[in-house]
């Protein structure tokens, strides 16, 4: 004990804070990592196959709400196009952030920047009402969820009849199986567009 009183002596009292300070830092930054328990890593969701195209009504994209299905499968409309956003349940998930959109014409909560329900209609929404530049807000999502998520199919209105979309055009553009073509794309949602023109 005497020994040691000498040496804290000799080396001075802020020297042994330094030393302490600096076991505590060596401490926290390696020993205690090297024994600690690893995070319990997140379950993964397994990536589900590219779903085939089709065009849906509103009541038929309802199913793809991400509970319905068994497969979990979640869709969402927006500017005409539907978007398998499935990849992204962590935000349209039953209980995620934007989970009132999965399964629905997202495209008048988008617009008007509305996560809930009084944006969402159980019928075909013409999304009159939306001022042009709600309208560009809105196709300025669907363009950003272009790059993100496969398009595939487009939202039928009233009367309109569903496309045949075949694998082998598929296949020739190289595009992914199931997904949409860049060039039936950029077809989608134009003629609702004219319509609105015309309107
Ligand atoms: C205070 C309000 C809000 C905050 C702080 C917020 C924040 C965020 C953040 C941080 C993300 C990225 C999440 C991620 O990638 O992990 C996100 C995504 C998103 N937000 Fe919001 N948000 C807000 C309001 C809204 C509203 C009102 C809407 C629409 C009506 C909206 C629609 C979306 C959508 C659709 C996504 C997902 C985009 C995707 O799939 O990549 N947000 N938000």
């Amino acid at each position: 004990m005497e020994a040691i009183r000498e040496a804290v002596k000799e080396i001075g009292a802020l020297d042994v804070i330094l030393l302490a300070l600096s076991c505590y830092i060596i401490w926290k930054l390696v020993i205690s990592r090297l024994f600690a328990k690893p995070a319990p890593e997140e379950p993964r969701i397994p990536e589900l196959p590219p779903m085939r195209r089709h065009d849906m009504t509103v009541e038929e994209l309802r199913e793809y709400d991400g509970v319905q299905r068994e497969d979990g499968r979640i869709c969402m409309a927006v500017d005409g196009k539907i978007f398998d956003v499935t990849k992204g349940k962590r935000m349209y998930g039953k209980d995620g952030p934007y989970g009132i959109f999965a399964g629905r014409d997202a495209s008048r909560g988008l617009a008007t920047f509305v996560a809930s329900a009084e944006a969402i209609r159980d019928t075909y929404d013409d999304l009159s009402g939306l001022t042009p530049s709600e309208l560009e807000g809105m196709r300025e999502w669907a363009a950003q969820f272009s790059e993100k998520y496969p398009i595939v199919g487009r939202l039928l209105k009233p009367g309109d009849i569903p496309e045949i979309y075949s694998d082998e055009e598929e296949d020739k553009t190289g595009s992914v199986s199931g997904s949409m073509t860049a060039s039936s794309i950029s077809s989608i949602g134009s003629e609702d567009k004219d319509d609105k023109k015309e309107d």
